[in-house]
């Protein structure tokens, strides 16, 4: 039936209920029974049930098949049920968190990734996504910056077109529908305290948090989700500047926007509004058409119609959109989907993916550090494991959908199944536990390390530690695993510490005690067997840093292109006064964004600029020879960075403009080649408007966002 038709068809109950997506749970049970708990709190109309627009939080391939099936039988309308599931970082097959799988700035990947996780999802029965989470995190005692790209703009952009699109593919079979999210200034709140509020100037907005949702936008993502947040005194699920004026109208997304969970009745909570039907019609008047959870909007559309302060068109409209989307998912020729119970255990979990994840948690492992103790070898004999991440099966980090913890492979089984014949001793020494305070625990550990050939030691957060409302105000390790690491590296000088973490910690007083560091960040369900072939040399770790990592707290926020300021401390071991520093740190991160060690080495020469001068009509080359003077084949990932050196509003110091990862075998050599134009020199000027003003702009190509300028090129608007 034509939609419109359909919509004709609708009471307004009818139509509000289709406005509204529940918890799964509300199906499948006896029909006859009341409405109990969170649903009969929220004053849910039992008449109704079989018209709401879609569930989440549903699994399994079965039971959507069944919840959909009793759903159409019961319903007058038959709009089947959209499911939606946050399918964040894998769906049973897990890769790495996506500050991790960022980290591999591969692009590729992260469509590959996406795809997979699309795959399993709808096999599932699952026809779209929470996800990607394009919120840019610039501070580390955000939980959530795990879920996030990282500090930087352009990186988050690239990999929210690669994930819509690995998502979503060319929207036939297995694949999902995506939503961005959490539109705007979520990643920014204030102490870095998860909920609270953010205050960001309408330029900062524009140019560092926006874009990536408008790349997600351009790749043509089905549904938007605000921030649950306040920002700029207005909580985003009440925004209507951003949810209407920029998201709508400026960039044209005519998908549906859904409220995050129970965020519209969050609008009184916040104290933007009085009551429900107040929030109801900030909610309407900033265009979100589907409501999570909370059930303001089926309770007060009505009154609100009455009162005469909305109109049956915006009614009309937010469930036009519900319905487009549902058509766009297929819904109506296939209300399953690819859901199939059969092909889901045959995909779920199969070795092609979880070679996938084993592949990207690799790419992703970032060395921080490397004193000639890695790789080890594999002919050693007595390896010992040691550390609460050992023998853990929880690093997949935070939203792990359907995994099963007994499918992910830990360090200590991922380094048995590579060293066959070695004696491995593991012991875990310390817990995870941020209040452990019993350090005799780690005696045992300590003496086995002292007995190895080489130590692996397995240290970090709990998985549980960081995500959703987990903000830190320490983010140094818990003083048991420190005394670990100083003693088993007293007593082993062949000790790597391997890292499990969901944000930058502070390392500082731990980082001087090993001679080798890898993160892994949380690796998902092949994490130890990616470990094992990273410190075994089966290949070499080549992820970069998504997010500084800050010397102490203090620092936070930390992140490689702030703003130019006069006085700035360049010399972080001078204390000069009245310069722009700390008495008493530097300014400097440990480990800058960017940043990361191979097991080979690569050496830059031949920095060239093919001009120096760029016109709005043509573009000019910044090239690069890197060699690889190592002995192991390995991948770099080069960097471009570009400065302005003056603009109506002060600049960053450098900004990531482009970056190719190449692989090259011992001695190999390539030429990278950057193609820079106007476009690469756009940002939101003083009177708010985008474009590249003329000036002289630096260039730099190199290995982390501490490389320094090769040349500059004068830009001029006219065409010469
Ligand atoms: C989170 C969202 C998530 C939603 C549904 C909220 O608490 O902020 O990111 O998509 O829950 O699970």
């Amino acid at each position: 039936m034509e939609l419109l038709a359909l919509l004709g068809k609708m009471s307004l109950a009818e139509k509000c209920y289709q406005l509204q997506q529940v918890n799964s749970n509300i199906f499948m049970a006896d029909e006859n029974m009341p409405i109990t708990g969170p649903e009969f709190y929220l004053q849910f109309d039992k008449r109704y049930k079989y018209e709401v627009a879609s569930v989440y939080n549903s699994y399994g391939a079965e039971r959507n098949i069944a919840i959909q099936n009793e759903f159409l039988e019961k319903s007058k309308n038959k709009i089947p049920l959209a499911f939606m599931l946050d399918v964040i970082h894998g769906y049973r097959t897990i890769y790495p968190i996506n500050l991790g799988l960022a980290s591999s700035f591969d692009r590729k990947l992260v469509r590959e990734c996406t795809a997979m996780a699309a795959k399993e999802a709808s096999v599932d029965g699952i026809h779209l996504t929470f996800a990607p989470m394009l919120d840019v995190s610039r501070d580390a005692r955000w939980g959530r910056c795990m879920e996030s790209c990282g500090e930087d703009t352009y990186l988050t952009c690239e990999m929210a077109r690669e994930s819509v699109l690995g998502f979503q593919g060319d929207g036939g079979k297995y694949t999902i529908g995506a939503s961005l999210k959490h539109i705007a200034g979520y990643s920014a709140p204030m102490s870095g305290k998860d909920y609270d509020s953010s205050d960001i100037s309408e330029s900062s907005l524009r140019e560092v948090y926006l874009p990536p949702y408008r790349s997600a936008v351009d790749a043509g993502v089905m549904v938007a989700m605000p921030a649950q947040n306040v920002i700029n005194g207005v909580p985003g699920n009440g925004n209507s500047f951003i949810l209407k004026d920029i998201l709508r109208n400026e960039w044209g997304f005519d998908g549906v926007c859904i409220s995050d969970y129970g965020s519209i009745e969050n609008l009184v909570s916040h104290g933007f509004c009085e009551n429900k039907k107040e929030a109801t019609y900030e909610a309407m008047n900033a265009n979100i058409d589907m409501e999570m959870v909370s059930t303001c909007y089926i309770n007060n559309i009505e009154k609100l119609l009455n009162d005469g302060k909305i109109t049956m068109e915006q009614v009309d409209t937010a469930v036009m959109r519900i319905l487009r989307l549902k058509e766009k998912l297929g819904l109506f020729e296939n209300p399953y989907g690819s859901a199939d119970v059969e092909e889901s255990k045959r995909i779920l979990a199969c070795p092609e993916h979880r070679e996938i994840a084993r592949r990207s948690a690799e790419e992703s492992a970032v060395l921080l550090k490397n004193e000639g103790v890695l790789p080890f070898s594999p002919k050693i004999k007595k390896v010992a494991v040691i550390g609460p991440h050992a023998d853990n099966k929880k690093i997949v980090g935070s939203w792990w959908c359907a995994y099963k913890q007994d499918e992910t492979v830990t360090v200590l089984e991922g380094v048995k199944s590579l060293l066959p014949n070695a004696e491995i001793l593991c012991e875990k020494g310390c817990t995870l536990d941020i209040e452990d305070k019993d350090y005799s625990q780690n005696d045992k550990a300590v003496a086995l390390s002292k007995a190895a050939d080489v130590v692996i030691l397995c240290v970090g957060e709990d998985q549980a530690d960081s995500g959703e409302s987990n903000s830190k105000a320490k983010l140094t390790l818990p003083s048991v695993q420190k005394e670990l690491i100083k003693r088993v590296s007293e007593v082993n000088k062949n000790t790597a510490l391997v890292l499990f973490t969901g944000r930058p910690l502070v390392l500082t007083d731990v980082e001087d005690k090993v001679g080798a560091i890898l993160n892994m960040y949380f690796p998902g369900t092949e994490g130890g067997n990616a470990v094992a072939r990273l410190l075994f040399g089966k290949c070499s770790p080549c992820g970069k840093l998504t997010m500084s990592f800050p010397r102490n707290e203090g620092q936070c926020p930390i992140y490689y292109n702030h703003h130019r300021t006069a006085n700035l401390r360049t010399d972080d071991n001078k204390r000069i006064l009245y310069e722009s520093g700390y008495i008493d740190s530097p300014n400097s991160p440990l480990y800058p964004f960017g940043y990361g060690l191979s097991y080979s080495n690569f050496e830059y020469s031949d920095f060239k600029l093919s001009d120096n001068t760029l016109t709005s009509k043509d573009s000019i080359v910044a090239s690069v020879k890197v060699k690889n003077t190592g002995n192991l084949k390995a991948k770099e990932i080069v960097q471009l960075y570009i400065r302005d050196l003056v603009g109506s509003l002060v600049r960053p110091i450098k900004e990531l403009k482009g970056f190719e990862k190449i692989e090259l075998l011992p001695n190999e050599e390539k030429t990278v080649e950057f193609v820079i134009d106007e476009n690469m020199l756009k940002f939101v000027k003083r009177d708010l408007t985008y474009g590249a003003e003329e000036g002289v702009f630096q260039v730099f190509i190199g290995k982390d966002s501490r490389c320094q300028p090769f040349d500059q090129f004068k830009f001029t608007n006219k065409s010469c």
